[in-house]
């Protein structure tokens, strides 16, 4: 099955051959020297030249644990956070900092817009109890890419701290973390890193991983602070899902070998190949061309279609799409372009895809 949904994704043999390592016990040094690795390659792959000005802490658990462990670990007391939300992601942050009332009401955008940097000055300048600004990097609802770099610009300049959410951007679009000055990036081992669930991790600048130390723990299992200090002596303070780790390790090195960089032109390059013969078919994205990501799609549906019927007779062939979400759900489909995957790959998915509209089109 060819996977067209923003992750899980699919793997190269070489990574799924890696959940077949041996068996080891977390607490021996096999796991410590695996989880160094892991975390030296990320700090390889998305902060290269500036390693030694971050830190990344590992975790097992979906995108979701990453970016809740980064939001609840970064405000300390009386301070609050400020959420910049343009879609379903930038919604989740709001719904982790206000589960223990740590927002000031979230700045909200258009869905297929951009997050605007000049509202966020605005409204920084209006909280000065506001600490930490957390926005999402690709909007994975529309596939929008905020203008990350432009509002850490803002966020430092009020001396703040910026927290991404890069769970759906990183191995796949641009971000320069370190030239940037971000604070902490939270991501995922299953989209653009092309590993399975089950690991994810934040990127974090050493100096206020420091400073988080002194923070309130809001949680148990899911507080940076504890994840650093036992991580810092070659130890985790859970039980990790040590086969997701293997095969993350070995994504991560395929990720370095193949450069960062080339993944990135090779999503561009394959979602410029799914849009132009979408086009031609008279079948439109919906998000601007400036704004769209390199990673993933949204159209409107074929006219006639309903997104079932279109899903299931993708499926039928081998290829799995992805529905909207929110209130754009009965109106568009989604493609994502992520994964271990070709360009024949992509040339057949399309051939599928314009079979399946002709065969529709003639039964209207
Ligand atoms: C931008 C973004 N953030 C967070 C998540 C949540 O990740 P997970 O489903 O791994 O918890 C996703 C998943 O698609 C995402 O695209």
């Amino acid at each position: 099955m060819i996977l067209l949904n923003p992750g899980p994704v699919n793997v190269s043999d070489r990574v799924r051959r890696a959940l077949l390592e041996p068996d080891i016990c977390h607490r021996e040094s096999e796991f410590s020297d695996l989880l160094a690795d892991i975390r030296h390659k990320l700090l390889q792959a998305f902060v290269p030249g500036a390693e030694s000005e971050y830190t990344a802490i590992v975790l097992t658990g979906s995108g979701t644990s990453a970016v809740e462990a980064a939001l609840l670990s970064s405000i300390p007391q009386a301070k609050r956070a400020l959420v910049l939300n343009n879609g379903v992601y930038g919604e989740r942050l709001s719904a982790i900092v206000n589960t223990q009332r740590l927002g000031i009401p979230e700045l909200k955008f258009e869905w297929g817009t951009r997050l605007d940097p000049a509202k966020v000055d605005l409204a920084l300048k209006q909280h000065p109890e506001v600490h930490v600004v957390a926005a999402v990097h690709h909007e994975t609802s529309l596939g929008v890419i905020n203008p990350i770099e432009e509002l850490a610009e803002v966020v430092d300049r009020h001396n703040r701290v910026f927290l991404v959410d890069s769970v759906s951007g990183l191995g796949g679009e641009p971000l320069d973390i370190a030239g940037a000055h971000l604070y902490l990036v939270a991501g995922a081992a299953q989209k653009c890193i092309q590993g399975f669930p089950g690991a994810a991790f934040v990127l974090v600048r050493k100096g206020f991983m420091e400073r988080m130390l002194k923070y309130p723990k809001r949680g148990i299992y899911l507080n940076l602070a504890t994840y650093y200090e036992a991580q810092e002596k070659g130890s985790i303070p859970f039980t990790p899902a040590i086969q997701v780790y293997y095969a993350f390790r070995e994504a991560l090195a395929e990720l370095l070998e193949e450069g960062v960089a080339n993944r990135i032109r090779r999503y561009r390059r394959h979602a410029e190949l799914i849009r132009r013969r979408m086009e031609e078919m008279g079948i439109t994205p919906i998000v601007p061309r400036e704004y769209r990501s390199n990673s993933l799609t949204a159209f409107a549906l074929p006219r006639g279609m309903t997104y079932a019927s279109l899903h299931d007779r993708l499926k039928a062939r081998g290829f799995v799409i992805y529905a909207g979400q929110g209130r754009l759900e009965s109106q568009i489909f989604r493609v994502a372009n992520i994964g271990a995957l070709e360009d024949r790959h992509i040339l057949e998915f399309l051939d599928a895809f314009q079979d399946v509209v002709r065969k529709a089109e003639r039964n209207v």
